[in-house]
């Protein structure tokens, strides 16, 4: 059997397990998914739309997360208790997430706050990290964001304390702060495992913004260069990135959003016009795919290896283990904390 045959026969065997399961059955995905997975999925989006559905479907059994770890334990925390959450790959971790380990966090946010006094800091969590980061920001004060809600966040927690210690992708972090006009002495990178981070007791009483050294290897991977390639041949394209983009990417780029806000962005831009993605490849090929009439391109190949672990075999076998197998369960003591920090970021008005 050639190989699209197979996945064709896994799409209609999941088919019909979805008819069987009904209602019972809610699969979300996220926009890096592949595109057979995001055919099959009942609601598809950003880290932000993604933990709101979460949070407001209250029907479902079965929420089955095509997407990384830290997603759907976020799904799992906003969850009823008598929802299950299940992973078809429970390995989709994050490589950004896993450069913040919480021992470590957990005596950078003491050191700090014991260096700093009187000075209140807000801890700010990207929503890509462990549960157990954001309970630490839950349990002190502090809220969650994702890359389309930084801004708010970030507006939210300087209404609360004089610094933000925001957590782990230092890249996000950065652009945030650039856009509300922080200067660059303003913010500082906290690394993991030296005396303040690295830094002088001078420049972290100056900072108003720490940020943690952690990046996403897929984002970090488009460079400068890329874009002078892609401006000399293209000169009227548009070029739209994700803020996990290093900043002198950003500062070249005409547009800069969330998954979704570069799915919109691409939606509705007109007829004929030339558009250069900076993000995950699957996202920028299924663009191109559902929009002939328009010249997408990407800035560079650059694919996340864990979201395309969830391919539609493993999505088959945890509908034919349904409640029983890859279930994500999060400690209640874990989950009370990071719930709060959760729940203030559903609050925020963006
Ligand atoms: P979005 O919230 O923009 O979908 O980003 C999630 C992510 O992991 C990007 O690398
Ligand atoms: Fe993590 Fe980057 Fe993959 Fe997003 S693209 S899930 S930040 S490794």
């Amino acid at each position: 059997m050639s190989e699209q045959n197979n996945i064709d026969v896994i799409v209609n065997k999941i088919n019909e397990k979805k008819k069987d399961l009904g209602g019972k059955l809610i699969i979300l995905a996220h926009h890096y998914q592949r595109k057979e997975i995001v055919a099959l999925a009942d609601y598809i989006g950003d880290s932000y739309g993604l933990s709101k559905q979460a949070a407001a479907d209250k029907n479902a059994e079965y929420i089955v997360f095509c997407g990384v770890h830290f997603m759907a334990e976020s799904a799992e925390i906003l969850s009823q208790p008598h929802q299950i959450v299940q992973m078809p790959d429970t390995n989709a971790g994050c490589w950004m997430a896993d450069m913040a380990d919480h021992y470590i966090v957990e005596k950078a946010w003491e050191e700090v706050t014991a260096f700093l006094g009187d000075t209140t800091v807000i801890p700010v969590v990207y929503m890509n990290a462990d549960a157990e980061i954001k309970a630490i920001c839950g349990r002190n004060g502090g809220v969650v964001c994702t890359s389309s809600n930084a801004h708010a966040a970030f507006d939210w927690s300087f209404e609360r304390g004089e610094k933000i210690f925001f957590f782990p992708d230092q890249h996000l972090g950065r652009n945030t702060g650039n856009k509300m006009g922080f200067s660059p002495d303003e913010m500082v990178v906290w690394q993991p495992g030296k005396p303040l981070g690295g830094n002088t007791p001078e420049t972290i009483k100056k900072a108003k913004i720490l940020l943690w050294d952690g990046y996403c290897l897929v984002h970090t991977r488009f460079t400068t260069h890329h874009i002078a390639e892609k401006r000399a041949k293209y000169p009227d394209a548009k070029l739209v990135v994700h803020p996990e983009c290093r900043q002198e990417v950003v500062a070249l780029a005409d547009a800069v959003g969330s998954t979704s806000f570069i799915v919109d962005y691409v939606k509705e831009a007109p007829a004929g016009s030339t558009i250069i993605i900076g993000t995950e490849i699957n996202l920028v090929r299924r663009l191109s795919d559902n929009y002939p009439d328009k010249n997408i391109l990407t800035l560079h190949d650059s694919l996340c290896p864990n979201m395309y672990k969830i391919s539609p075999e493993k999505l088959l076998h945890t509908l034919e283990n349904i409640g029983k197998e890859n279930i994500i369960k999060v400690s209640d003591k874990v989950k009370n904390d990071a719930k709060k920090a959760l729940d203030r970021m559903l609050e925020l008005v963006n």
